[in-house]
Order: C-alpha cells, then structure tokens, then sequence
C-alpha cells in the first residue's frame, strides 16, 4: 500500500510529481494555508507530512496525526513553525531545506538594501503617479552603498553570503555573532560588539534565526542605538522585530529606513500603520521565491520526506538528536 501523504500546498511539479509517483497524496487546494483546525481534522492517519512555513504543526497537529506519522517535511529552511521538541520526543525526523536558499535570500536582501538605500520604490511610485515633471536637483536623493558599513547580524551562510555582496560593492562589512566568524569571512568582515554594530552600521541587515534569545532584540533600546540615517533590512524573520518600536523609530527619525521581506505577523494585515510610512519598504516574504531555488527545495522535501518514509536519516534534517 502507498504511504499517505498531506501536502499543506501546492508546491512546485518538481517535487510534487515525485511525491505523487510513489505516495497517496492529497494537497490542501488553494492560495492560503489550511487553519490549525483544519489541519486537526486533515493530518489523522497520515504517514508523512509535507508543510509549509505558513502551517502551525504545533503538539495537537503531530498528535492528531497519530502514530503513523513517520516524518513532517518543510519546504522551507526555518523551522520556528515546527514543534521540533514535540516531534523529536515522538521519534519523528523534521525535514527541513537550508543551503539551496543561501544565496537567493542574499539576493532579496541585498535587493532590499539597494532599493531602500537609493529610494527605488519611492521613485518608481513618483514616476507612475505622473509626479515626474522635471529633472530635480534634489529630487528623491538616497545614500550611497559604496563606502558605507554593512552591519550583519547572524553570521550564518545568508550571513556570509550577503556580506560577500556587501564587500562586492565597496562596503565596509562589520558583524555580530555569537558563534566564531569563518576565516574565509574575516578576510572581508570584522567582527564588533552588538552595541558597535548598531551604532556603526549605516546598513543593518539581520540574519538570525527567531528563538526565544533572538525574539525582538530588534526593539525601542537597540534601535536607539543605531544611526538616524540607519537603513534596518529583515529577510530573517518579522518576530526578530518590534514591530511597533519600528514603526516610531522610523516615524520620530531615530532610524531612516526599513527594507522588510518578513513581518510580524505575516501576512501584515493591509491596514498595518506600517503601509503608511514611505521610509519603509515591504515585500510579502519572497528570500527564496526564484524559480531554480523553489523547484530545488521542492526535490529537497521530497526525498526528505521519503528518507523519513523508508526509516532513513533525513538527508537535511532539523532534529538529528531523533537518531540519538
Ligand atoms: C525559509 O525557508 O525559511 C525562508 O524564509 C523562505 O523564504
């Protein structure tokens, strides 16, 4: 008998195709993720999950899926929706995708950077609203990204890579980060205090994971810290942020800009006070959203999840303490 699987969304035909060849798969139909309640009522008796990071898979979803449940899958790097501790303690691997999305975020939030850094959003709204009547001496200037310092936060892989970007276009890269730098970086980045960085950086972008440690160390005193002209980039996650010391930090010019990918909560709600701030830039979390990246990370949670189904060890996996 083929292993039942839930899909919590369509993914990619990549890894989709290749999960429906060799299981009885049913993938939630639609746009939006299925609610904790629906996803109660759909996980029971399932031998494999396959979800997003969109999905609570909080102790009531793993247990209302039941002891069939050899493996949850995520289609995506970070796992902070995933009760790991729950699953782990039940034997059962999370799969999840890191490395595929390294650069790719990189290239979001460098984007980012850029965009804030030179007003691009701004101006592409001026030019469409048929504001654009002349060349302006002093029309919508921005701040340079050469010669200025990239702060970064989590020297990770997304880390590493952005503050290649970083040196790639003349910065200065500084970094923070509990765990030691790798030598190949330091030739590039030199590490500072947390303080330094926020007073230092003309361009802050965060790449650490949300754990309790991380939760809001973005908030009233650490913005404080940082520069009037300071552009803050999140492609982390939003829950690294306090999103309402941002709003008056970026409202009362305590800092000049925020680049965001990520928010608290997603999806920012339309009416969020934030969309009314031109100093703050949002896309609707897009790090990994490039064609080759999600089709990769597609194939990556497929054969995660059928490692899991065969009783393998997960070739990514979150909790590899489950193998202890
Ligand atoms: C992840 O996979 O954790 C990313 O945030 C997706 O863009």
């Amino acid at each position: 008998m083929k292993p039942k699987i839930f899909v919590t969304r369509r993914i990619p035909d990549a890894g989709l195709s290749l999960i429906e060849s060799r299981c009885d798969t049913s993938v939630f139909p639609g746009d939006l993720p299925p609610t904790r309640e629906e996803l109660i009522d759909l996980v029971p008796g399932i031998d494999g999950l396959l979800c997003l990071l969109t999905d609570p898979i909080d102790q009531k979803v793993i247990e209302a899926a039941g002891d069939n449940l050899k493996v949850i899958s995520s289609y995506a790097a970070g796992f902070d929706n995933i009760a790991v501790d729950v699953a782990t303690a039940r034997g059962i691997p999370v799969g999840n995708t890191p490395g595929v999305l390294t650069e790719t975020t990189a290239d979001l939030a460098f984007s980012l950077l850029a965009s804030a850094a030179r007003r691009v959003v701004e101006g592409e709204r001026f030019a469409r609203e048929g504001k654009w009547k002349t060349w302006g001496p002093t029309l919508l200037m921005g701040r340079d990204i050469h010669g200025a310092t990239l702060g970064i936060m989590g020297m990770g892989s997304i880390g590493r890579a952005m503050a290649r970007r970083g040196a790639g276009f003349g910065m200065r890269v500084i970094y923070c980060d509990r765990s030691p730098g790798e030598i190949e970086t330091q030739k590039f980045a030199r590490p500072v205090s947390f303080d330094q960085l926020l007073s230092e950086s003309d361009f802050l972008s965060l790449h650490v994971p949300l754990t309790g440690d991380t939760r809001h160390i973005i908030d009233e005193k650490t913005l404080a810290k940082m520069k009037a002209t300071a552009v803050l980039v999140n492609t982390a996650r939003g829950g690294v942020v306090d999103h309402d010391a941002l709003f008056n930090a970026l409202k009362n010019g305590i800092i000049g800009y925020a680049a965001l990918d990520v928010t608290e909560p997603e999806p920012l709600p339309p009416d969020h006070k934030l969309y009314t701030l031109t100093n703050c830039l949002i896309v609707p979390h897009l790090g990994s959203a490039s064609v080759a990246t999600r089709d990769t990370m597609a194939v990556m949670a497929a054969k995660n999840l059928f490692a899991g189904l065969d009783g393998e060890q997960l070739p990514n996996c979150a909790n590899p303490q489950v193998y202890e």
